[in-house]
């Protein structure tokens, strides 16, 4: 079993964050971490994490609750997914993804989590179904829109 843990970002952990290295033709599918935990400082609901490895921190995930009083206040976006490329494949997003979607639900707040990908990337739709997402339709950017309902 990995011992992987899905911890706040603090000054201890930004700089290992911003390291984090993808290859170059993924690097497409998200902005940079360091654009990430600036976006993350503009609401409360933007809960960014490191995920860690042992000690070792080896991804970045964000994910956002609807605002209160918005059509879409029990819904929670998971805006960014990574692991940096020197350990994919390891079933690391997968261990960190049943972690995520635990800590999403253990917050009471949301009944709907989605997800937006590029419909090429393979591994994120594999992961992502592995997990029960439903495709549930396409953004204006082509991206894929998939849906969990708990
Ligand atoms: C998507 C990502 C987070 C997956 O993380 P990971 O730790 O490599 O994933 P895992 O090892 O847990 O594998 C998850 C599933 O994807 C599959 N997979 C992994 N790499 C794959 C690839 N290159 N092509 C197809 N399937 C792949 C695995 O087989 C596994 O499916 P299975 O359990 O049915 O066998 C990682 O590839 C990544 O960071 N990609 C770049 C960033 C990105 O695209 N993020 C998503 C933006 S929406």
């Amino acid at each position: 079993m990995l011992n992987v843990t899905l911890v706040e970002i603090v000054r201890s952990n930004f700089d290992d964050v911003i390291r984090l290295e993808l290859d170059e033709d993924q690097e497409k599918h998200l902005p940079s971490n360091i654009f990430s935990i600036a976006e993350s400082t503009l609401s409360p609901l933007f809960n960014p994490r490191a995920i860690c490895l042992d000690d070792k921190v080896v991804g970045f995930l964000m994910y956002q609750f609807g605002e209160r009083g918005d059509f879409d206040e029990d819904e929670c976006t998971i805006w960014r997914f990574m692991v940096d490329r020197a350990h994919q494949g390891n079933r690391i997003g997968t261990t960190a993804m049943g972690l995520l979607l635990t800590e999403i639900k253990a917050h009471g707040l949301c009944t709907l989590i989605d997800i937006y990908y590029d419909p090429k990337n393979l591994a994120a739709r594999k992961l992502y179904r592995n997990f029960g997402f439903i495709e549930t339709g396409i953004r204006d950017d082509g991206d894929v829109i998939a849906e969990l309902r708990f």
